[in-house]
């Protein structure tokens, strides 16, 4: 119950955040939910329309391919935890802005920092790159050349920690052929 307390803690925070600009249009904060206690947790880019609405993590089209993922290899979205890399909407679902990431990343640390999860899931290209540059991983490339790989975070916040690389559920929503490569990594999962 500890790590509970303290995540709810850190909800309270982020949810009066004015760190960066994304305040001022954000309808909800959208911390993370999950299992406190989980071993893996899942890491997307930043909240869109509905999650905006909801204040929940992947609770739209990606989170319905996301859950199909996770039936796929018996797991449940209960066990796990999942996030984003930054907390609140950006207008029209752009890409997030360096400044934004590097303003909001302490929330994200700090979430690690209590879950202590023996494996973090990127789903897509900005979660890659942030764990990339923060434990300078020894794979280098994109998502596309990395999508299914399992990394070691080595030196760095958590020495142990594996770091697995996903498409973004996303992919799916705009070219659903993708689903059978996305099944594919999430098999990974069940390896390790
Ligand atoms: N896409 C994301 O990256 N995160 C969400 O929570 C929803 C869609
Ligand atoms: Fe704060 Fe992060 Fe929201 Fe920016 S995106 S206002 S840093 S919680």
């Amino acid at each position: 119950m500890e790590k509970q307390r303290l995540l709810e803690e850190c909800q309270a925070k982020a949810s009066q955040c004015k760190r960066c600009v994304l305040w001022e249009t954000r309808k909800n904060t959208v911390f993370g939910k999950g299992n406190p206690e989980a071993r893996i947790v899942f890491v997307g880019e930043a909240p869109g329309y509905n999650e905006d609405i909801k204040g929940v993590p992947f609770c739209g089209k990606a989170g319905d391919v996301l859950d199909e993922l996770f039936s796929s290899v018996n797991f449940k979205r209960e066990d796990t935890y999942i996030t984003n890399i930054i907390k609140c909407r950006p207008p029209n679902n752009r890409d997030p802005l360096e400044d934004e990431i590097k303003a909001c990343i302490p929330y994200f640390e700090r979430q690690l920092e209590i879950i202590k999860p023996a494996v973090i899931c990127c789903l897509g290209r900005h979660s890659l790159r942030y764990f990339a540059n923060k434990f300078s991983l020894k794979e280098k490339g994109s998502i596309s050349v990395l999508h299914g790989r399992v990394m070691e975070a080595g030196e760095g916040l958590f020495p142990s920690m594996k770091i697995v690389a996903l498409y973004h559920p996303a992919v799916a929503v705009y070219d659903p052929g993708k689903i059978s490569i996305l099944k594919k990594d999430f098999q990974v999962l069940q390896e390790i």
